[in-house]
């Protein structure tokens, strides 16, 4: 019989959507993978929250999260809530014995994400936290070419990830301009993104020098738009890096960049050539390398196709394209294999941290940075 793995969802918002679609999906793009079965879900707002179990075919509702980890029929917690809920939730999965898949970023201190990296070393259940960008066979073929030496040793790594979805000063304040409930603010949501495949391309960052600016100080309370209440975090970060090979970086996020909706993009300078790519064009990369006649020099744009495994499993010909919830299905996928495997999944608590440690190192910088 079919080895099969029962999934509590907790959080039914903006990624807790993607996370029940790609469950939905998962076992119809991977058939060989052990059945993933969507058991319960969880969501303060009942009324939200079963609407959301009815559309998406959980079998079981709650209002307490509790009942999901002390459930003995689930195997894996889902944490797709604010940051400030993550640690206890997850630490509390972990001494239970389930795995724990955790939505970005670990918590919003590095103490508590500290403890969380802690309890996971002492659990015997896998974690893997919702770096979903890295799934993007676009970044694996990146690192491929990196690692063949295509480009010869990566020298520099230019990276922003911008969005617009606190650019007009009218949206409303929420969870997320909270230092409580977010932690840091472009930094702690948008750059650890940035952070993250950094690390996957070019290595661990051991330098790191930082400012954050808080543009919009204060913001509309949502149900009172004459009503304001204090941004405590940052719309925008800079950050210079040093990666442990040597390399360098800049790395730079916004959350108030007009007009930009996803551009998570990064350019690999090295000795022989240079790797580009865009997220609001995910299904490329572009790779100039030398020697090359001075008269043919250019830019050459490689479509992700079924040479990009696991592109091949959703369709069939290149260049018909995937989208950000397929990138959440290949990472659902990598966490069934790693649980039924018994290998490590990336990343995992332990990897996460290190994008955390990038965060406190901006946030209290250490004397002469
Ligand atoms: N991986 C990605 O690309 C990505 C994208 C967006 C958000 N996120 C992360 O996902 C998490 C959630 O973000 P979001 O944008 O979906 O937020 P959201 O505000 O849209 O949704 C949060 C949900 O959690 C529920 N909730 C709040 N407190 C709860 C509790 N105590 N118990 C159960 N449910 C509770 C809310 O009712 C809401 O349905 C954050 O950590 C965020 O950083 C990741």
């Amino acid at each position: 019989m079919k080895q099969k793995f029962r999934i509590a969802l907790i959080g039914t918002g903006y990624i807790g959507k993607t996370h029940a679609l790609a469950y939905r999906s998962v076992n119809a793009v991977f058939p060989d993978l052990p059945e993933l079965v969507a058991d319960l879900v969880v969501d303060i707002d009942e009324t939200a929250g079963r609407a959301f179990a009815a559309q998406f075919g959980f079998a079981r509702f709650s209002t307490d999260w509790h009942d999901a980890v002390s459930d003995p029929e689930i195997d894996i917690i889902a944490i797709a809530t604010p940051n400030h809920l993550h640690k206890d939730m997850a630490i509390e999965a972990l001494r239970a014995g389930k795995h724990v898949y955790c939505e970005k970023p670990l918590a919003v201190t590095i103490e508590d994400s500290e403890a969380m990296a802690e309890a996971a070393r002492n659990a015997s259940g896998q974690t893997l936290v919702g770096y979903n960008y890295l799934c993007n066979p676009a970044l694996q073929l990146a690192r491929k070419m990196i690692e063949s030496g295509r480009i010869g040793r990566p020298l520099f790594f230019r990276g922003v990830n911008d969005e617009d979805y606190m650019a007009d000063p009218k949206t409303p304040h929420s969870w997320r301009c909270e230092r409580a409930k977010a932690g840091a603010g472009t930094l702690g949501d948008l750059a650890t993104h940035l952070i993250s495949l950094s690390q996957f391309l070019m290595g661990d960052i051991v330098g790191v020098a930082g400012r954050t600016y808080t543009a919009h100080a204060k913001r509309p309370v949502a149900s009172d738009q004459a009503a304001y209440r204090t941004v405590e975090n940052d719309d925008v970060v800079s950050v210079l890096v040093e990666f442990e090979g040597g390399a360098r970086g800049e790395l730079s996020s916004s959350r108030i960049a007009w007009g930009r909706k996803n551009r998570l993009a990064f350019e690999i300078h090295g000795e022989k050539g240079t790797i580009l790519f865009d997220q609001e064009r995910l299904n490329e990369l572009e790779i100039f390398e030398t020697p090359e006649d001075a008269d043919a020099q250019g830019f050459r744009k490689i479509l992700i196709g079924p040479a990009h495994p696991p592109y091949g499993a959703f369709v069939q010909s290149t260049g018909h394209q995937l989208g950000f919830n397929d990138l959440k299905v290949i990472e659902v996928k990598n966490l069934i294999e790693g649980i039924a495997n018994g290998s490590p999944c990336y990343p995992s608590f332990e990897d996460a941290l290190k994008v955390e440690q990038v965060i406190d190192r901006v946030l209290n910088p250490q004397p002469g940075t």
